[in-house]
């Protein structure tokens, strides 16, 4: 039996390859991953050695477990792509600093000796052109140190140049198996370089695969999380992929990227774009090139729960009102807490009748209503949301007050509520997005799914849309 079986993560990749009974890893996810995800899983499928495990490149989000993955199984060979050292921007697409390039090069030495001690180290360079598992034989693509060779090379217009993250570097698999093709895209990118060697790399691999097969892709892990730039017209139109996985956030996926997801479809109409942040999904490859596959790791489904105004009958007054004073009381402390507000003038209005009473009057009426509503998982509230629907103007659906509550925040919590908030809305008739924001882990948390700056509202905080 051959499987490939994508753990459920988001912008790290965790996949693993199975081949009657022998296992092998590619990617390792976050270091989170192993106690939330991983380890669950291999005891569940009753996993307990890996052959191989594979790091495209030295990123945190594709080698965090490793550490942990080698402490408790034994591991036959570990595939390393080794740091190149001279990274310009970090695994979260940040300035990279020298310290961080120390920093990730020791750490890598430190996980190469760790390999070294309990498994066979095989550095991917040049030399590693097949990783082999059962059945399965897969072509590495993206085996060389770039970003080292533009470094060094003199004829190079990058020579001495540091300008290049980690990605430059990640290596991409393909694999023919009983009439079945599959390409693992790593995070490889299709950056137009002046150096004819590393141009387009994604061209380049695709160039390879056309080699190997007549095309289609059938199953494709999408490279780089389906973000930035990553494959031409020319290319798509061979690869076709039929199924196309992506370490990303559902809510992201269509609009951060939508020029990625409409490229997709532009090649292939019935492409079925398979996101892995609310369940992972494991393909099982038959002797005939059938393809199928199963949901994995399923999060518990979360729904929004409105607090329901009713005008007439008494007990339902007395319940909505019971629900709103449960909704201030979290609210207000949520508001301070997370240092959203600190001044007594603002706690003195947000916990004030004046505000509350407009929110609750605006709760009652027919058009442009607005909306109070809880994140409920499992029959249990976790979090909450406030926002307001202007249906009868353009749909604009304005959240006021989003929040995950302590307890459950963590393992994709929030984004897993941002989905459901935005299915929510959607049905209810709200066609784009708007909020202010001026924290800074907030702002970045919107910004991933898919909200950018609108200007400042008319208190100078920063406005932002997504539509
Ligand atoms: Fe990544």
């Amino acid at each position: 039996m051959n499987k490939i079986h994508f753990l459920r993560a988001v912008w790290n990749d965790v996949i693993l390859i199975e081949s009657d009974g022998l296992y092998g890893l590619i990617d390792t996810g976050i270091k989170e991953a192993y106690e939330l995800r991983i380890r669950p899983y291999f005891q569940e499928i009753g996993l307990e050695r890996l052959e191989f495990i594979l790091i495209t490149h030295f990123h945190r989000d594709h080698y965090g477990s490793l550490p942990a993955i080698l402490r408790d199984y034994p591991v036959g060979t570990v595939y390393m792509k080794g740091f190149s050292g001279l990274n310009s921007s970090t695994s979260n697409g940040r300035q990279a600093t020298d310290e961080y390039n120390r920093t990730e090069s020791a750490l890598c030495a430190d996980m190469c000796e760790q390999a070294r001690n309990v498994s066979n180290l095989v550095m991917i360079d040049e030399s590693l052109e097949h990783v082999r598992l059962g059945d399965f034989d897969f072509r590495v693509f993206g085996n060389t140190n770039a970003i080292r060779e533009m470094y060094e090379d003199p004829a190079s217009p990058y020579k001495g140049q540091i300008r290049f993250g980690e990605n430059t570097n990640s290596a991409a698999l393909f694999c023919r198996l009983n009439g079945t093709n599959i390409y693992l895209g790593g995070d490889a990118n299709n950056e137009s370089l002046d150096y004819p060697k590393y141009d387009r790399l994604n061209d380049q691999y695709c160039e390879a695969v056309k080699a190997l097969t007549d095309g289609p892709i059938d199953l494709m892990k999408a490279p780089h999380h389906l973000c930035g730039n990553l494959f031409s017209e020319e290319a798509l139109a061979f690869y076709r992929p039929r199924y196309v996985v992506a370490t990303n956030w559902t809510a992201s996926v269509y609009s951060q990227f939508k020029g990625n997801v409409n490229m997709l479809k532009a090649a292939r109409e019935d492409v079925r774009l398979l996101i892995s942040d609310r369940c992972g999904y494991v393909f099982t490859l038959g002797t005939n090139g059938q393809l199928s596959y199963e949901e994995i790791q399923k999060v518990p489904e979360i729904t929004l729960e409105e607090i329901e105004p009713a005008a007439d009958d008494e007990a339902a007054n007395e319940r909505f009102a019971a629900e709103l004073n449960e909704f201030w009381k979290l609210h207000i402390r949520y508001l301070i807490e997370d240092g959203i507000i600190s001044s007594a003038e603002d706690i003195d209005y947000f916990s004030g009748e004046e505000y509350r009473s407009v929110i609750e009057a605006h709760m009652k009426r027919d058009e442009n209503r607005h909306h109070l509503a809880w994140f409920v998982r499992e029959g249990k509230r976790i979090g909450a949301c406030s926002y307001c629907i202007y249906d009868r103007e353009d749909g604009k659906c304005f959240l006021l007050d989003f929040w995950v509550f302590k307890p459950y925040r963590g393992d994709g919590c929030g984004h897993h509520c941002v989905t459901a908030f935005f299915e929510h809305t959607k049905a209810q008739g709200a066609a784009y997005y708007e909020l202010n924001c001026s924290l800074t882990d907030p702002t970045r948390f919107w910004k991933a799914h898919g909200f950018v700056e609108n200007g400042e509202d008319e208190w100078g905080v920063p406005l932002f849309i997504r539509k």
